[in-house]
């Protein structure tokens, strides 16, 4: 069996009618809307190892700064470290499915530092902190940490949508799987709140922690008027500007939420990035 098949036989065996939460959801629709690109543009393609135009290569590196699940990461190590403490305290079955999305959130290590390797060696290793407030908010509770996946792991999945159409082949390459992937660990994060708010006290708990979260999480997509948006599209490493991605995460959303039941807080409250 080659190195590979031995992997992805790996990842076959952790199937089950829970795991991975992306299957069932993309075995009924395709679940993210589409981000599609309203203004004319040149159709940049960047191969690996191909010689990049200087600012090109600097937005590149600067949006892989944001992507922490790197295996030469320290912090995002860290990170996995947090999250199977906090998992401690969970139920079994949540506990099961929480080393499950470490396991595939190693994957993606993999697969970044690939790309990060192919594009700067140096940074391949470069230990980035990170730096959204959302990644350091208190998780002191299950429902903390159900939001945190519901919400960020989420952000994940948005941005994997938009690299579809990336002009960096290596990353376009990815971005399906990191997209369906990323859905899944928001899924799980829905899967955990379900479980939460099925009674009265868990669904007063939720509701009081869901303002911290909700802004954070619309924060995530940066500033509207962010001035490096307009390259990043002319570059063809974004499609869309974070106004749009961020409207069309919160309606994605919005209608979890209500379909939980809760309350969605004011959009504009608690913000730091508007
Ligand atoms: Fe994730």
């Amino acid at each position: 069996m080659s190195d590979m098949t031995t992997i992805d036989d790996a990842e076959r065996r952790g199937r089950s009618d829970l795991w991975p939460f992306w299957r069932r959801v993309y075995a009924e629709r395709d679940p993210l809307p589409k981000l599609e690109c309203q203004v004319s543009r040149p159709g940049y393609r960047f191969g690996e190892g191909e010689k990049l135009p200087e600012e090109y290569r600097s937005l590149l590196l600067k949006m892989m700064r944001h992507e922490g699940e790197r295996a030469g990461n320290k912090s995002f190590l860290g990170l996995m470290g947090t999250c199977l403490d906090i998992a401690e305290t969970f139920p079994p079955a949540a506990r099961v499915v929480k080393a499950e999305y470490v396991a595939e959130e190693l994957k993606h290590a993999i697969m970044f530092h690939r790309l990060a390797v192919g594009l700067d060696p140096d940074f391949a290793l470069r230990d980035v902190p990170y730096a959204h407030y959302a990644f350091h908010l208190p998780r002191e509770t299950w429902a903390d940490d159900a939001f945190f996946h519901f919400f960020v792991d989420l952000n994940g999945a948005f941005h994997a949508r938009d690299w579809r159409e990336s002009s960096y082949v290596p990353l376009a390459k990815m971005s399906a799987t990191v997209e369906r992937d990323e859905l899944g660990h928001s899924e799980m994060g829905y899967w955990f709140l379900r479980e939460i708010v099925s009674d009265a006290r868990g669904r007063v708990l939720a509701q009081s922690l869901l303002p911290k979260w909700y802004a954070a999480a619309l924060d995530m997509f940066g500033r509207s008027d962010s001035p490096n948006v307009p390259r990043f599209i002319q570059w063809g490493l974004k499609s869309v500007g974070n106004a749009e991605i961020r409207q069309a995460y919160k309606s994605y959303v919005d209608a979890k939420l209500v379909a939980l039941g809760l309350d969605r807080p004011d959009e504009r409250a608690g913000r730091r990035f508007l």
